[in-house]
């Protein structure tokens, strides 16, 4: 049984309260009879109100830190040494699609560094959250832990398939191409926080994907780096995948594995 400290209960608070709204919004989608566009626009307006939530209540609970968010940008505090990174709905897809996988993702960065990360799922109310040094839980009770699976042929790998205007379509085809021949199965579940967090709970050995933005991987990143794997940007070891939003997962063994293979694949 682990307990969460004060500033991890706030952002469990914080996330709690958006995906409230987000759960009666998700509701109302499926009743509602509005054109393609309402209904996109309807989901815009829950993603913003979401994300007004989550500011409100990290806001107040700790004045003064820097901010950036994917519907507002980044708010610089007075507080510079702070910022958190938020994600208010990670999936907006799913959502949209009433495909019940989707996340609000909160992480905080002390100095430049993660300090803290929480991927909250208000349908399965499943909370993923991870303190820099203290490891990564699910809920209260599991310390989560990275698959100790070493061979690819076992291996289930997660990745985000590049869509309408976004992303290096052809470049993927070459990645999935090196791996989908060696592994036991490639899955695009649509929500890059929750893909972590499901490297961090050791359900996907690994998880690549590009062209993806801070609030996407920032809390997932501390998830799985505490339960034990490893994160990197995909072509510059040295660069950090929340600058570039090309970022790699996976356990200590697979890594590399898995990292030669997307290299391959530009060669
Ligand atoms: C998206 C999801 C998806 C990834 C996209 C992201 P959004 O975030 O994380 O899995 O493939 O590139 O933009 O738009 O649903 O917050
Ligand atoms: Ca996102
Ligand atoms: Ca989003």
């Amino acid at each position: 049984m682990a307990t969460p400290s004060a500033l991890v209960n706030v952002m469990i608070e914080a996330a709690r309260k958006a995906g409230k709204g987000l759960i009666r919004d998700f509701g109302e989608l499926n009743e509602l009879q509005v054109s393609k566009k309402g209904l996109a626009d309807f989901v815009s307006a829950a993603d913003i109100k979401a994300e007004q939530v989550v500011f409100e209540a990290l806001e107040k609970a700790r004045p003064g830190y820097s901010f950036l968010g994917e519907e507002r940008g980044l708010i610089e505090g007075t507080d510079k040494s702070h910022r958190w990174i938020v994600d208010p709905l990670d999936g907006t897809t799913n959502f949209l699609h009433a495909l019940p996988h989707f996340a609000v993702s909160i992480a905080l960065e002390r100095e430049g560094t993660l300090v803290a990360g929480l991927v909250y799922n208000p349908v399965s109310q499943d909370l993923y959250w991870a303190e820099r040094g203290k490891g990564a839980y699910l809920n209260n009770e599991k310390r989560l832990r990275v698959a100790g699976r070493s061979r690819m042929e076992d291996a289930v790998l997660a990745t985000g398939i590049p869509f309408l205007g976004h992303g290096q379509h052809a470049k993927f085809l070459k990645e999935l191409h090196q791996m989908s021949q060696r592994v036991a199965g490639v899955r695009r579940f649509g929500a890059a926080a929750l893909d972590l967090a499901f490297v961090a709970a050791g359900r996907f050995d690994g998880y690549w994907e590009r062209d993806l933005k801070a609030w996407d991987i920032a809390a997932g990143m501390l998830l799985v780096t505490e339960a034990g794997g490893k994160v990197s940007e995909i072509d510059n070891s040295d660069a950090n995948p929340l600058d570039t939003g090309s970022i790699l997962a996976a356990n200590m063994e697979l890594h590399p594995v898995i990292e030669a293979r997307l290299k391959a694949a530009q060669g």
